[in-house]
């Protein structure tokens, strides 16, 4: 993997290997795949964080499937979740009677994915699961499990494979963190 990366004075050191991610990918996708024999899963990523992930996981889904997308706003331009979160594009699909499989980047506070949960709970789906490549150790308020989680990371603000800075660096091919010398800086979805 690639080099230290310096953003607006912050610097982000190598930290899930590109190789890391899709080995992990193939794992959590056989568990779905196994999981949903028979069915027909709509999988929903949650944009923008999640399109590389999304993206990357379908293709190891060998179920018929379909995808759709909300997009949600919470964090600004900041490293710091704003506490607030705000539906930008709602589903298109049908939700009710069907096998909903919500796709996220990272569950920081959790906020993000109770908020679709209540959202899609309304909508009477035959059942509901959650899968994020990452999951920040110890911070989640949610009182329910991520059914399929990629990796557990400590609360440490990270970068690349979807995830932005300010709306940059999602192109990373690999996930960085912030080295801890520079983790009070200020700070984003
Ligand atoms: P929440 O705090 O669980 O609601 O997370 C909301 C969203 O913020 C996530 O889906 C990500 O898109 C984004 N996010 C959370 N933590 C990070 C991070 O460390 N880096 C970049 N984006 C993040
Ligand atoms: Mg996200």
């Amino acid at each position: 993997m690639a080099e230290l990366i310096k953003i607006n004075g912050d610097t982000f050191e190598p930290f899930i290997t590109e190789e890391k991610i899709r080995q992990r990918i193939k794992e959590l996708a056989g568990r779905i795949n196994s999981d949903y024999r028979g069915k027909t899963p709509i999988f929903i990523g949650v944009l923008n964080g999640s399109f590389i992930f999304l993206a990357d996981l379908i293709r190891e889904i060998h179920v018929d499937c379909e995808i759709d997308f909300f997009k949600l706003s919470s964090y600004g331009d900041a490293k710091i979740s704003s506490g607030q979160v705000t539906l930008l594009k709602d589903l298109n699909c049908q939700v009710e009677g069907r096998d909903i499989v919500v796709v996220e980047d990272i569950v920081d506070s959790g906020l993000s994915i109770a908020f679709i949960k209540n959202i899609i709970e309304k909508e009477n789906p035959m059942s509901l699961k959650f899968v994020s490549l990452l999951l920040k150790k110890g911070i989640p308020k949610i009182d329910f499990p991520i059914d399929y989680v990629g990796f557990e990371i400590p609360p440490d603000f990270v970068i690349g494979y979807g995830l932005d800075y300010a709306q940059k660096v999602r192109n990373l091919k690999s996930i960085y963190r912030l080295t801890p010398q520079a983790s009070t800086a200020s700070g984003n979805s």
